[in-house]
């Protein structure tokens, strides 16, 4: 193949072969845009005997020094996957002086300071579009597009799994376990979906936009993170009742009592914005002190809207090999991680739903625990199951999650409380 620019590539797969189309079939295009030729040099993969139509045999490569150690090489893109030895090889292609490009959210988000200190130390850059929402988007935008803003809040659906199985279960009014197994089947769910249904993938995510928007460093930990696993199909039609769908939504925003970063399921609106957003489609809302409110729509993820990402990332570094490092791509994250405001200072409503034995006095002794941590009741409904059992939904009016937890404690501890099934938050997309 003809180019100027050598890339070099570190896997193959979905994705990798998604780039390499775009780089072949578009190759005029591009030069036209960029006034280059961007061309697969080498290409890094497992398996030669693999078939892998229109990537020529000979680029590929079973040894990663063919790519890391190529001296014309002078952008590699990394879409392996995992965290060693993809950490390792990136590092490498960084300290050799080579610009990288990745999709690998997980790296960044759990390594990210050490791979932008070893690319400042070299005067090259990290791009890493595809790492957050796929096709959508959103890293150069915050970066570039929006650097006149503080950004106060990001409120995403940036998990298509999980957005999925929400909405099918939203539609059909079926159970998890049921929609997983049928995502599955589909190949809209992973074998081992657990990266996904757990909130991790949205936490990496989520962990990179916060850094972005904090101008502070988010380590993994400090994201309050909970899965989609325990919601029910009883939880999906009480929202429908009350007038909110149940999404996977990864909230980072400013507060009155600091910075919050969380990845939950959340009761939104039926009329917000987020709430039509289903399937596996992502979509981000974003509010900019400036710019106000802005929605990015798209998909989050396959084969070419995430190549989309990644050759996106490309021309703009092929646009600038001469140019001196950009000083908004290519900032080193700080080195002290933010300090975000403790899950049980945060204001929020809450659905609650307990089984109780039906006999007088219940809601009395409930609305008193209750009242003792100062939670007032929005909404309440009481449905009868079984004989002798009722069936309690609440909504509460704004408490901390600290008030709230101790009144679940005390609740839980009633005789009358056979169980809680579920606390789901509430929200009302308010920022300041
Ligand atoms: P994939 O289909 O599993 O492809 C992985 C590729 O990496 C394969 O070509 C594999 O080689 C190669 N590979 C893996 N380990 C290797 C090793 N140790 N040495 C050499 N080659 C190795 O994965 P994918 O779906 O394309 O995802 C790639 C990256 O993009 C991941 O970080 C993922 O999180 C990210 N991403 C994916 C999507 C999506 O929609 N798939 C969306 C956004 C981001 P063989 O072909 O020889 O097995
Ligand atoms: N597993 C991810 C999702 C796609 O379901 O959105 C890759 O980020």
């Amino acid at each position: 193949m003809n180019y100027d620019v050598a890339i070099g590539m570190l896997g193959c797969g979905t994705v990798g072969s998604g780039v390499a189309r775009l780089l072949q079939e578009k190759q005029n295009l591009y030069a036209q845009r960029v006034q280059a030729v961007p061309g697969l040099a080498r290409v890094l993969v497992r398996d030669l005997a693999r078939e892998r139509p229109g990537i020529p045999a000979e680029l590929l490569t079973l040894d990663p020094a063919d790519v890391l150690e190529d001296p014309e090489i002078q952008i590699v893109i990394e879409v392996m996957g995992g965290i060693e030895p993809a950490r390792e090889y990136i590092l490498q292609a960084l300290r050799a002086g080579k610009h990288v490009v990745t999709a690998n959210k997980a790296l960044i988000a759990r390594h990210g300071l050490e791979l932008f200190e070893a690319a400042a130390e070299s005067g090259v850059a990290l791009h890493f579009e595809a790492a957050v929402a796929g096709g959508i988007p959103i890293i150069q935008t915050l970066k570039r597009s929006l650097v006149a803003n503080q950004v106060d809040a990001i409120y995403g659906i940036i998990n298509g799994t999980t957005n999925y199985i929400l909405s099918a279960m939203t539609e059909a009014g079926s159970d998890f376990q049921a929609v997983l197994r049928e995502a599955q089947a589909q190949g809209f769910a992973e074998s081992d979906p657990t990266d996904d249904i757990e909130g991790f993938d949205a936490a990496y995510k989520l962990a990179i936009l916060a850094g972005l928007i904090f101008d502070q460093r988010i380590d993994m930990q400090q994201i309050h993170r909970v899965g989609i696993q325990r919601i029910s199909a009883e939880d999906i039609a009480y929202a429908r009742r009350f007038g909110y769908v149940i999404k996977l939504l990864a909230i980072a925003r400013r507060t009155e009592h600091g910075m919050e970063a969380r990845v939950n399921p959340t009761m939104i609106p039926q009329d917000h914005p987020l709430a039509s957003v289903n399937g596996v489609y992502n979509a981000l809302l974003v509010n900019g002190d400036a710019v106000g409110e802005l929605m990015f729509y798209g998909r989050g993820a396959g084969q070419m809207p995430t190549a989309s990402s990644i050759v996106g990332d490309v021309l703009n570094l092929v646009a600038e090999l001469d140019a001196p490092p950009n000083v908004l791509m290519s900032s080193p994250l700080p080195a002290t991680a933010a300090v975000l405001s403790p899950a049980e200072r945060v204001m929020n409503r809450y659905y609650i739903r307990l089984q109780t034995h039906d006999k007088p006095g219940v809601l009395g002794q409930i609305g008193a625990l209750l009242g003792q941590e100062e939670i007032s009741i929005h909404t309440l409904v009481q449905t009868k199951n079984n004989p002798g059992e009722a069936e309690l939904v609440l909504i509460s009016h704004p408490v901390s999650e600290l008030r709230l937890r101790q009144a679940v404690a005390q609740i839980r501890q009633l005789e009358s409380v056979r169980e809680i099934d579920s606390i789901i938050r509430v929200e009302d997309f308010r920022f300041h």
